[in-house]
């Protein structure tokens, strides 16, 4: 057997370990193998790309490992649960990086190549200098390194419309006569790097995890066309798997938000400052001592734990967990109501209550809680606002109108966790505050939650 069928034959069992591992990816319960398989699967891609005949010098190699690896390393160890989706912006973008290196690269190999392999260098360039450029940007607002706001100005649209068209005629113009073309070719770079800044400024922080999905889908595609300008079948494979399940990623994130993928990149959401109406407009509102909630928890047989984007900002799953244990040997059923778009990132809450060691079958998809809502003595609502107001059902004007939500408003009692009356990621007042059975436990949820399991170790 030849080294090139090894190869090949080692890139089919790679990508069958990609598969099967994306497809565990799907459940919590299964989501860690997973990982590992697709990790075996790209050891050995890489380890067999290793013995291919067109590497001359594997001493670069070994210095990108170990910088690499030593760099990964670090940034793992030091990055927070909260700073998820920045790190994954900038994964994205080394990605993307990485596929213009490769197109670049291929320019000087192959400088009067055919047609479709200046195509695939355009396009490897192309997509991986805007995916770059556009994860830096995404990666700076998510961490408030620049304004998180939405920018826009005049003519913002049309600038963008030229910006594509000469991207569009400098790349065929290269495409058609690639020789000689370097100019021209650096002008393409610059133009994608451009493009990139350009399509993230005008979108909302708070809307990145939808766009970073989206750049992971571009990192995919950008990877797809490397592997076409090298014919590397294992980087055509797993680019597409990337280009695919990112777009998957982010319609879902779309639908669950009720939401267009249009809408969340063009209509610079979160730009306009919504007014929170005052108190006072929509009635008085119930406040809680630590004390009344836990006389509430003590007397309940059934409590829905409906976790939001406060619970990460406080960090609270942990002592959450405990408070959960807690009503569990007193007797009362507990669950966790999970909305698809809770926190910031896909999946936020599952990670931070796994982390937690929460079991996974205590947590329960928002369409199966929803039926049971009457039944639940106590929702207690913590950190989250958006995904569990009632205006996304009854108020037609409202901006999240139409969205899914948590009927906890249907529980006979909820107590809701947060430390103002500030608005959430949607900047628009709830209504759920000012309901008869609604009580605001006001304070940092972690330590508000720290204090009711106080009151029940203390009792
Ligand atoms: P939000 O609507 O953003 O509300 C979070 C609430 O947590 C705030 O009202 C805040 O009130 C409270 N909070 C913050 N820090 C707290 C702390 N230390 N202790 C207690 N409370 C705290 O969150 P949500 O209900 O999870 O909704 C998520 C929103 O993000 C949705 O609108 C969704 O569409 C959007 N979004 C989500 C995603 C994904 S993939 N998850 C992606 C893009 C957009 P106080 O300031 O008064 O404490």
């Amino acid at each position: 057997m030849n080294i090139e069928l090894i190869i090949n034959l080692s890139y089919i069992v790679a990508a069958v370990l990609f598969i099967y591992g994306l497809k565990m990816l799907s459940s919590p319960a299964t989501a860690r193998n997973g990982n590992l398989l697709s990790s075996l699967g790209m050891l050995i891609a890489v380890v067999v790309t290793l013995f291919h005949h067109d590497i001359i010098d594997y001493k670069w190699i070994i210095i990108g490992i170990a910088v690499g690896s030593i760099i990964g390393a670090f940034v793992a160890r030091m990055v927070a649960m909260t700073q998820m989706p920045e790190m994954v912006a900038l994964f994205n973008g080394f990605g993307g990086i990485a596929s213009l290196l490769v197109g670049w690269g291929a320019y000087h190999s192959v400088p009067n190549s055919e047609t479709f392999t200046t195509t695939t260098i355009f396009l490897s360039v192309l997509i991986g200098g805007l995916t770059f450029s556009g994860s830096l940007i995404a990666f700076a607002k998510l961490s408030e390194i620049i304004s998180g706001k939405p920018t826009l100005f005049t003519g913002q649209k049309i600038f963008n419309g030229l910006l594509l068209l000469a991207i569009l005629v400098t790349g065929i113009l290269y495409i058609l006569n690639p020789a000689g073309q370097y100019n021209m070719f650096l002008v393409i770079i610059g133009l994608s790097l451009i493009l990139g800044i350009m399509a993230v400024i005008p979108i909302g922080g708070a809307d990145m995890p939808v766009v970073i999905s989206l750049l992971n889908s571009y990192s995919g595609i950008a990877a797809c066309a490397a592997g076409f300008v090298i014919q590397n079948n294992i980087l055509i494979v797993s680019g597409s798997l990337v280009g695919a399940s990112g777009i998957i990623l982010t319609n879902i994130m779309c639908k669950a938000m009720n939401r267009s993928l249009a809408n969340v990149l063009f209509s610079g959401f979160g730009s306009a400052t919504i007014s929170v109406k005052a108190a006072g407009e929509q009635g008085e509102v119930n406040p809680i001592t630590s004390e009344d909630v836990y006389l509430l928890l003590e007397a309940s047989s059934s409590v829905a734990f409906v976790p939001g984007y406060g619970l990460a900002v406080a960090q609270a799953q942990h002592v959450v967990r405990e408070l959960g244990e807690l009503l569990e040997e007193n007797g009362c059923e507990v669950q966790y109501a999970i909305h698809p778009v809770a926190g910031r990132m896909p999946g936020h809450m599952n990670v931070l209550l796994a982390e937690a060691d929460v079991s996974y079958d205590k947590l329960v998809e928002m369409d199966d809680i929803n039926p049971n809502m009457p039944n639940i003595d106590v929702a207690v609502v913590i950190g989250a606002n958006d995904v569990v107001n009632p205006a996304a059902r009854t108020d037609e004007s409202s901006p999240i109108y139409g969205m899914p939500i948590i009927n906890v408003d249907y529980a006979r009692t909820v107590i809701v966790l947060k430390r103002s009356m500030a608005a959430g990621f949607a900047g628009i007042q709830n209504s759920l505050f000012f309901n008869e059975n609604t009580r605001m436990f006001f304070g940092d949820a972690k330590d508000s939650i720290q204090s009711v399991v106080s009151e029940f170790k203390s009792s």
